[in-house]
């Protein structure tokens, strides 16, 4: 079986959290809009789930709404949560998911800036400050961590930043931070949150946008109906799935430092081999990175080409971000980052999960070392 090394893009459903959903997925039935006994179980399922999720951001129950994931999450701050007309701020290193909602706002006359980031892919914070002063927005969207290079973004300082003014909205894409570092919605002072099951060994399908419901109201259901999940989001529940979310919330909180130490450690000893191949570069390694992500580039080594050749290998890697690995472009965060193209299309990520050893680790330099070997001489002489 290949070895899994993209946990950025989705990662294993955690045992427990299988357990949990089955019994929902053979024997449940009903529907958790009912009065009746099995609708009132399905609903109290329901409950608990929100209850563990809203545990794992510190954020009230009442403020969780579930979506399929955090593309569905993303959007509905987005579109759901801003006035036509609206002045909206964001950066350039979003994913997609982010930036097209934005773009799509234009049509009904948003206008959307975008923070910068520096050559480590930090958002640079006068700049920013200067943005935020300059537009006074509705709505600021900051990813907590990015899904490429895995650093961590300034979301406490913009979002203080974005409340002086004080009908700024400030929405934090959470997807790749959690369970990979503590998040707290209170202490990063932000309006609105997304999640995603799937990224913290949860089910695909489940994900949530966290709304501080006292002082942010809907302004556009998207998906409308029934009045499920605070009427924000009609549409029956997949119990099952929800289920599963909750319970990867739970584990999420209670491992929390055990899982960030192992992650860390892993890193550490594929880094310290990787420096070892003849020009390496690392992409955000001088900045705070969430502790499972590396992020590099070997010199004439085209990344989809190598991608490719590892996975014939038995090694399961990511070319920039996954959701856009059908196109070959440079990565759109490298190119923020000020990265020339050539090594941009070289780049690959490594992210680990809980289960990779460092033996897996070893056997992966292996296969690089000599797949670098078999490349012409003359091209691992240009990159030494
Ligand atoms: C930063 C970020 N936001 C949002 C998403 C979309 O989440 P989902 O796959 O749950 O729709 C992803 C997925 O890769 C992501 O990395």
């Amino acid at each position: 079986m290949a070895v899994y090394f993209d946990h950025n893009a989705s990662t294993p459903l955690h045992p427990e959290v299988l357990e949990e959903m089955l019994p929902f997925m053979q024997r449940a039935h009903g529907n958790a809009s009912s009065l009746h006994q099995s609708g009132r179980f399905l609903r109290s399922a329901i409950e608990t789930a929100r209850q563990r999720v809203a545990e794992l951001v510190n954020c009230s129950q009442q403020d969780v709404i579930f979506t399929s994931g955090g593309t569905e999450a993303n959007n509905l701050a987005i579109k759901g949560f801003v006035a036509p007309g609206s002045r909206l701020l964001s950066s350039q290193i979003e994913h997609a998911s982010v930036l097209e909602p934005l773009q799509q706002m234009q049509t009904s006359g948003c206008s959307t800036h975008l923070f910068t980031v520096n050559r480590q892919g930090v958002t640079e914070l006068e700049a920013a400050e200067s943005l935020i002063q300059q537009h006074q927005p509705d709505l600021i969207s900051l990813q907590l961590a990015n899904n490429e290079t895995g650093v961590v973004q300034p979301v406490q300082q913009i979002a203080r930043l974005g409340h002086r003014h004080p009908t700024t909205l400030v929405h934090t894409d959470a997807t790749q931070a959690v369970a990979k570092m503590a998040v707290d919605m209170e202490q990063l002072d932000v309006d609105m949150m997304t999640l995603s099951g799937h990224k913290m060994q949860g089910p695909q399908g489940a994900g949530a946008l966290i709304v501080r419901r006292s002082t942010t109201k809907i302004k556009n259901v998207l998906i409308s109906g029934g009045l499920q999940e605070s009427s924000c989001r009609a549409g029956t529940e997949n119990v099952a799935t929800l289920v599963g979310f909750g319970k990867a919330a739970q584990l999420a909180r209670i491992n929390l430092l055990e899982r960030q130490a192992t992650l860390l450690e892993l890193r550490r000893y594929f880094e310290q081999q990787l420096a070892g191949i003849s020009g390496v570069q690392l992409f955000g390694d001088q900045v705070e990175r969430l502790p499972n992500t590396s992020f590099f580039s070997i010199p004439f080594y085209h990344g989809e080409t190598l991608l490719m050749q590892l996975d014939k290998a038995g090694f399961e890697l990511a070319s920039g971000s996954a959701c856009h690995s059908e196109v070959t472009l440079p990565s759109h965060v490298l190119a923020a980052m000020g990265i020339d193209e050539d090594l941009a299309l070289n780049a690959v990520r490594v992210s680990f999960g809980v289960d990779n050893t460092c033996q897996q680790i070893d056997t992966l330099i292996e296969t690089l070392n000599h797949l670098i070997n078999q490349l012409p001489a003359v091209m691992r002489q240009a990159a030494g």
